[in-house]
């Protein structure tokens, strides 16, 4: 069996389910997909996607690897050699690397300037995707949908100014939303918003501090924690709607609950309020906005929508006979991601 050198850089992520665990096994397929991270963690894509490949009984598999980003460059060269390669994700410490790499940028991709997604196109030249934002595009569209409003137009408060405050907010203005954003170092919200308002040719990005919150939210449609505020860790404990003073002492927890209560009295009661972190229980702001009564919005959708819209990016054509094919890869994948 011919193997490419791709591999000897990198080894089978020990995932508990769905990953291929040896060349061998990836190599008996086809065709494949890889994800390559740069530490083994217990991630989602490979599970989603080898259960859609059952599912739909291709013989494809996916795995995720475990490589060092310094080798992006000469692993995306020896894939892309392989026929038997034909995409797939690009997954933690790879997104910001593999952009370079590839032959060709998506233009919302190149203006986020990361990619989660590699599709082999005919020619076999190597396109690159970011599919996070428009996974939580398509997740906040629909639920505007359920109350009969658009995205288009809205004011959408985004906290949080780092990689995927930078996937969201761009894919948001991309259709048509008035985003704020608001961030502790003020330098990345302007960096954002003129990346923004380049991309889309419009003005329809500002940015703002941490001590604008309260005046930015009165008005929102729409408000998304982003920031590493509310995520498992040194910050779990603080709300996404005021500033964060570390360490984590009683005294700077109750500080900081303390104002974000003020400012939630604030906030229309018609607003959806988001928190993207993923953990086992609510975020203190969405759990707040909860038990006040708000529609909120949490991280699941979005891990699962980014998947199936890169699902159906390499395999939509092929796939095309299949009568809502959009929503059956969501229930299988987001079956398999067990969230
Ligand atoms: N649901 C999903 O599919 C999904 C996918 C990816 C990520 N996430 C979640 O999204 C969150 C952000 O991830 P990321 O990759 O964008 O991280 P990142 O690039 O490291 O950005 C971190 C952001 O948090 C802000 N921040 C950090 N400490 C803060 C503090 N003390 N007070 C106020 N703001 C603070 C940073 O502000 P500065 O610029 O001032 O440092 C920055 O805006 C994480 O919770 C992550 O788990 C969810």
């Amino acid at each position: 069996m011919m193997t490419n050198k791709a591999f000897s850089h990198l080894t089978f992520a020990k995932l508990p389910i769905n990953n291929p665990a040896s060349q061998d096994e990836l190599l008996a397929h086809a065709r494949y997909t890889i994800t390559p991270v740069e530490h083994d963690y217990a991630g989602k894509t490979a599970t989603m996607w080898n259960a859609a490949y059952l599912h739909f009984k291709m013989d494809v598999v996916m795995a995720m690897m475990v490589g060092e980003t310094r080798q992006a460059k000469e692993v995306l060269s020896d894939f892309k050699g392989d026929p038997q390669y034909i995409g797939g994700g690009s997954g933690v410490g790879f997104k910001d690397e593999n952009v370079k790499y590839v032959d060709e940028l998506d233009p919302l991709a190149k203006a986020i300037g990361s990619i989660n997604l590699i599709q082999k196109l005919p020619s076999g030249q190597l396109k690159g995707w970011n599919t996070d934002g428009i996974g939580y595009r398509q997740s906040l569209e629909k639920l505007l949908a359920e109350k009969g409003l658009m995205l288009k137009g809205a004011k959408i408060v985004i906290l949080g100014a780092g990689g995927t405050g930078n996937a969201i907010a761009l894919a948001l203005a991309e259709k048509g939303a008035r985003v704020v954003i608001i961030n502790r170092t003020l330098e990345k919200a302007e960096e954002l918003a003129i990346r923004i308002n380049t991309f889309v040719g419009d003005t329809c990005a500002q940015a703002k501090g941490e001590d604008s919150i309260e005046e930015e939210v009165k008005d929102a449609s729409v408000i998304i924690n982003v920031s590493t505020k509310g995520a498992t860790g040194a910050f779990e404990e603080y709300s996404a709607l005021a500033p964060a003073k570390l360490p984590a002492t009683p005294e700077n927890i109750a500080e900081n609950m303390e104002a974000a209560k003020k400012v939630f009295d604030t906030i229309p009661k018609t607003a959806i309020l988001s928190d993207v972190v993923l953990r086992a229980t609510p975020s203190p702001f969405l759990k707040e906005a909860q038990e006040r009564g708000f529609v909120t919005l949490d991280g699941v959708p979005m891990v699962v929508n980014q998947g199936v819209e890169a699902f159906i990016i390499i395999h939509g054509n092929e796939l095309g006979v299949y009568v809502d094919l959009r929503s059956q890869v969501y229930e299988i994948m987001h079956k398999a991601a067990n969230f």
